[in-house]
């Protein structure tokens, strides 16, 4: 800890303590959870949106004009995903659960390493890639089978191309994600708010909702968001894989 900012290690402990001393903790992730998974974010400098502007594809319009285009993007996250591991940000958010002192994790990621990090609680806010859809027929496959080279993939029932079963620019969030997801805001002691610039709604308003009902909010991230210094109470600054496992590590620190 001694080559941490002192700062920093002053925040890792203090974060520690307000896990230990929560009855509830819910997390709630962004991009920014998975970049050291390789998986780039969206909106830092070299994030996939200052490649792809996300009105010409990430919106449901421009996936129902010109499926083909959105699926050059989406092939390229396929690819990243597919390569892609949990990183120690993701396991130490798996074994707080597994220490009985995380409840859920709300993820705005679909890339599924939360899961695959040993997550069992966890709430993808903004679908996942697992399975493909048919928006013209309803027909749904697993997308785990699909290899590059079918990419766009088209329906076997009326030949549309398919679409990842996440949520696009435009389109609603899953009810029951949103519902447990706020039912888990309203009701925690404690949200960590982990790689997200928290400026897409309403996954950002979870944080809101959790001080509103006098939750505490801690924010991890390589930069004040939005949230900073408003709803946020502190901001441990730095990159979650770094982070998280010191808090994890300070936390057993003070059980054993
Ligand atoms: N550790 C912690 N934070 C990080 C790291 C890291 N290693 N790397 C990047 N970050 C931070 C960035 O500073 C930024 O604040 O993660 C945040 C990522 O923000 P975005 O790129 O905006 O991603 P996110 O907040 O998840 O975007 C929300 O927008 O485009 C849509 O649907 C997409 O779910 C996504 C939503």
């Amino acid at each position: 800890m001694s080559t941490w900012p002192q700062q920093l290690g002053v925040l890792i402990k203090r974060a520690a303590e307000d896990i230990l001393g929560s009855q509830k903790t819910i997390a709630l992730t962004g991009a920014g959870i998975s970049v050291e998974s390789g998986i780039p974010d969206f909106r830092s400098a070299q994030g996939l949106w200052s490649r792809y502007d996300p009105e010409e594809y990430a919106h449901i319009s421009a996936f129902r004009s010109n499926p083909a285009k959105v699926w050059r993007m989406l092939k390229e996250m396929m690819e990243l995903v597919m390569s892609a591991e949990p990183n120690p940000a993701h396991f130490a958010l798996a074994e707080l659960e597994q220490m009985g002192l995380l409840s859920s994790v709300i993820t705005q990621n679909v890339d599924g390493l939360h899961q695959r990090a040993g997550s069992k609680e966890v709430i993808e806010f903004h679908g996942s890639n697992q399975w493909l859809i048919c928006l013209e027929c309803g027909y749904r496959q697993e997308a785990t089978s699909l290899s590059l080279e079918e990419v766009p993939p088209r329906c076997p029932n009326c030949g549309f191309i398919l679409k990842p079963d996440v949520v696009f620019f435009g389109e609603p969030i899953p009810w029951e994600a949103q519902s447990k997801a706020y039912e888990g805001a309203r009701t925690c002691k404690l949200v960590l708010v982990i790689g997200t610039s928290a400026v897409v709604y309403p996954a950002a308003e979870i944080p809101i909702v959790a001080k509103r009902n006098g939750a505490k909010v801690v924010e991890i991230n390589m930069e004040p968001t939005t949230l900073t210094g408003s709803v946020s109470d502190y901001l441990l600054q730095g990159a979650a894989g770094k982070i998280l496992p010191k808090i994890v590590e300070e936390v057993k620190e003070r059980i054993s």
